[in-house]
């Protein structure tokens, strides 16, 4: 390929990825596009003392991995194999989570999710549902093992 062709490749990829740039920050706040670029605590966890995975109705799948101590989030990753807002909302809500006592993280909703994101669109507010219902699933398969109850601390 010649260097001109690079050149004409790379502008076609550029405004490509302008367009792209364009219609998300049309569709999605700022926030959401931050997170689904750089998104925070993803991966998977081997010794992890809480998973939860689920395949939502969409077909995309959520996972988080916890490690609790003292009743509270140590460590929390994410994975997903879903579209940019689903990342966003994983990313997210780690971070809302991070820290916690149990207690706290069981009371947050999928609107506080949207609401820590500056909102979703309509057609992508099932993610945070998505993200919020795999992150409880994993906190009642840590209660159902006994690592969570009061008499372990
Ligand atoms: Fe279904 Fe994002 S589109 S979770």
């Amino acid at each position: 390929m010649s260097e001109n062709g690079k050149s004409d490749f790379d502008d076609m990829v550029d405004a490509i990825q302008q367009e792209i740039e364009a219609d998300e920050s049309s569709t999605f706040s700022r926030k959401v596009i931050e997170e689904f670029r750089d998104p925070k605590n993803a991966g998977r966890m081997g010794d992890a003392d809480a998973v939860g995975i689920i395949t939502g109705p969409c077909g995309d799948t959520m996972e988080f991995y916890l490690n609790i101590q003292d009743s509270r989030v140590a460590d929390i990753l994410f994975m997903t194999d879903g579209c940019g807002s689903t990342i966003a909302c994983g990313s997210m809500l780690t971070q809302l989570v991070q820290d916690k006592y149990i207690e706290e993280v069981e009371k947050i909703t999928d609107t506080d999710l949207q609401d820590a994101l500056d909102g979703l669109p309509k057609e992508n507010m099932h993610c945070a549902k998505l993200a919020v219902d795999t992150l409880m699933e994993a906190l009642r398969n840590w209660h159902t093992k006994g690592d969570g109850s009061p008499t372990n601390h």
